[in-house]
């Protein structure tokens, strides 16, 4: 019997492995089919991505496909991803996609590096415009097609920035690169201008991408319409693109830094030459929508994100990792990440004195600046970051934006100011290598080593990023608020504008005085919303203090910290709830005896802008999300 097992249990095995072997044979006969395939037939580069998505089992040996020279390049320059996957023809140093139906190519991708653009082996005098034969001819361009059009042969992919290899210089001159531009005033005015402002970023920083195409953008006609035209010329009907687009991508030279983006928009006519570059910066997300490219990477990596949720059982598991005896000073480190409309999902970490990571972080002075301070024993990603963060993120959406009655220059600087007026620097004060700690007293005995901190940073922002603390407020929750509060006050004689206490920290500062917690000294305007009377504090500590359901025990709330919590959904609600919440005037006599004033006025609590107010004030709200209940109806109570 016991022999039997064992030929089974060998059968068995050999099985296992001849299987094994067959499958990794036969997955390596199917990558060199498909490299034969791709060199064979550049169209057929399209399926890369089914090719690539059945083979993913064999992940590590897709990448290092590599038959043919000609494709060496690609992962290099593709190295953030594909924008789209249609026609693709690649050149030795750039890949075009082509639009057979426009005879235009659709983007163009390119690398550069420093070696690519001061070099001098290859030149342009050298070079000439020619047909690419790899298209077919019903689609192709020829060199006398431009004939007599009054357009330049504008470069997608500049000639100049391809000086390594007068093979590589050479590829520019395909037609396949080549679209009609209006030449005086464009082609070589202000679009050359933003050529070189390319090639001065990659002299710089070292290494940049970059994406170019054409847009055909919609116009209004006079009878309120709108419609999408374009001229076209020529027996080969060659279009004539409305816009042209530029995505830059910088990459940081610091170890994991993220790289910088910005898009360029410029309407194909005469233009003044000396209109600023800036003017023409536009939105990314404007460009993928009217182009047909990705120019987004779809997956950069993250500082940070706060995408996943977090749960109770993971606070109590963190809370047992953090059973540790107390931390000593020197370990005081906060960070500090920005969110911005163009990566909602993905923050960008600014680094004192480190001056690139603020200049790449895409850190602007003209926005808002809102400084997000979570509490104790809270992670950086945890739900107070998310849900203020995400509420801000859906006001800035809310904005005007696009580029959808552009033909004029004018109209296009006016919708890029709407899209600059509805952005924010949502930046995220990340303390918990402090704050998880779980001794509560020695942590509010830090709190104005972290307000220290704190108020350096915005300095720091001031200093080097022409930051205006008036254009500052912070948004503190718990112990947040304390230390949001002994920033204000180590930054006197400066102020900044708002702090919105989302229910201060109660225990221990109940009894220390206005220099020790958050006053109404610590900004220009402090607005403290209480929703607790445990955790929470329940004096009246800023210029206006709001009482939702009288400051304690929310509805529908069963566990412990609920309501504490709950003062930060109802301002996340009041940054774009339509109906707002709304307080009437108060005064609280006893722990259960309020008189509440039955004035005209209301007045709102939270919200954006921030809007000064003063005294004490009763706010009703639902029970369930949405809990704004707007203005209030007197005959209630
Ligand atoms: C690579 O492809 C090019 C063009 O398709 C061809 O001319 C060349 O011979 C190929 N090289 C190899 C090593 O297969
Ligand atoms: C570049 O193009 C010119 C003109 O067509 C040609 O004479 C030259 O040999 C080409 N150089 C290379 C390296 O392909
Ligand atoms: C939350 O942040 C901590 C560091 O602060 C990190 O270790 C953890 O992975 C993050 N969690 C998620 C879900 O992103
Ligand atoms: C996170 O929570 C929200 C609501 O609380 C829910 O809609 C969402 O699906 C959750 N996301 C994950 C990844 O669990
Ligand atoms: C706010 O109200 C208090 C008393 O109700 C008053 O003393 C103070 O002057 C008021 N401040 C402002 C700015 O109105």
């Amino acid at each position: 019997m016991a022999g039997i097992g064992r030929t089974l249990h060998c059968m068995l095995i050999t099985a296992v492995i001849s299987f094994t072997l067959g499958a990794y044979y036969q997955h390596y006969d199917i990558l060199r089919q498909l490299c034969y395939v791709i060199n064979d037939d550049p169209y057929a580069f399209h399926i890369r991505d089914k090719l690539y998505g059945t083979l993913r089992f064999f992940k590590n040996n897709v990448g290092r496909l590599k038959a043919n020279e000609t494709y060496s390049c690609l992962p290099r320059i593709m190295k953030y991803g594909f924008p789209g996957m249609e026609d693709l023809r690649v050149y030795d140093d750039f890949v075009i996609s082509y639009d057979r139906r426009n005879r235009v190519a659709r983007w163009v991708y390119e690398h550069l590096q420093t070696s690519s653009i001061f070099n001098t082996a290859g030149s342009r005098r050298m070079a000439e415009y020619k047909a690419d034969l790899g298209i077919p001819s019903d689609f192709r361009v020829d060199t006398t097609d431009y004939k007599d059009s009054g357009y330049d042969k504008g470069h997608l992919a500049a000639s100049g920035n391809h000086k390594s290899k007068q093979s590589h210089c050479n590829d520019t001159f395909y037609l396949t690169n080549i679209a009609p531009q209006v030449g005086e005033g464009f082609n070589r005015g202000c679009w050359q201008k933003l050529e070189a402002y390319v090639r001065d970023l990659c002299k710089r920083y070292g290494s940049v991408f970059v994406c170019t195409g054409p847009l055909y953008l919609p116009r209004k006609s006079d009878t309120d319409k709108w419609y999408v035209e374009y001229e076209v010329f020529g027996p080969k009907t060659i279009a004539v693109p409305t816009h042209y687009f530029k995505v830059i991508t910088v990459e940081s030279k610091l170890p994991g830094g993220l790289p910088y983006m910005e898009a360029y928009v410029m309407p194909n006519k005469e233009l003044d030459e000396k209109t600023d570059l800036r003017s023409f910066l536009c939105d990314i997300r404007v460009v993928e929508s009217a182009s047909d490219a990705y120019a987004l990477p779809a997956s950069l990596a993250c500082d940070h994100t706060l995408k996943a949720n977090t749960t109770y059982i993971s606070f109590l598991k963190k809370f047992f990792r953090h059973f540790l005896p107390f931390l000593s000073n020197d370990r005081v480190r906060m960070r500090f990440f920005l969110y911005k409309r163009d990566f909602p999902d993905c923050a960008r970490e600014i680094r004192i004195d480190d001056d690139a990571s603020i200049q790449l972080s895409g850190f602007n002075a003209e926005h808002p600046t809102r400084i997000l301070v979570h509490g104790w024993l809270t992670s950086s990603n945890g739900s107070f970051n998310r849900i203020i963060k995400n509420a801000y993120m859906n006001l800035a959406k809310m904005q005007p934006n696009g580029f959808t009655d552009s033909n004029e220059i004018l109209s296009i600087e006016s919708e890029i100011n709407t899209n600059l007026a509805g952005d924010f620097n949502i930046i995220i004060v990340d303390w918990t290598a402090i704050g998880m700690n779980i001794n509560y007293f020695s942590v509010v005995n830090m709190i104005d080593i972290l307000g220290r901190n704190l108020a350096e940073f915005l300095l720091y922002l001031q200093f080097k990023a022409n930051l205006h603390m008036l254009d500052v407020y912070m948004i503190g929750h718990s112990m947040g608020c304390h230390i949001a509060g002994s920033a204000g006050r180590q930054l006197r004689p400066q102020r900044i504008h708002t702090i919105f206490a989302l229910d201060p920290a109660g225990p221990k500062f109940r009894n220390l005085n206005a220099n020790q917690r958050l006053s109404e000294s610590d900004a220009v305007y402090v607005e403290v919303i209480h929703t607790s009377d445990i955790l929470g504090i329940q004096q009246d500590i800023g210029h206006a203090s709001f009482y939702p359901n009288f400051g304690k025990g929310q509805k529908n709330c069963y566990k412990f910290g609920c309501s504490h919590g709950r003062a930060y959904h109802y301002f996340a609600e009041s940054l774009t709830s339509e109906l707002g919440f709304w307080g009437i005037k108060c005064e609280k006599i006893s722990e259960h005896a309020w008189i509440l004033y039955n004035e005209e006025e209301e007045v709102r609590m939270g919200g954006e802008p921030s809007m000064p107010k003063n005294g004490t004030f009763y706010v009703k709200t639902n029970d369930m999300p949405p809990y704004a209940v707007g203005r209030m109806k007197r005959t209630a109570y």
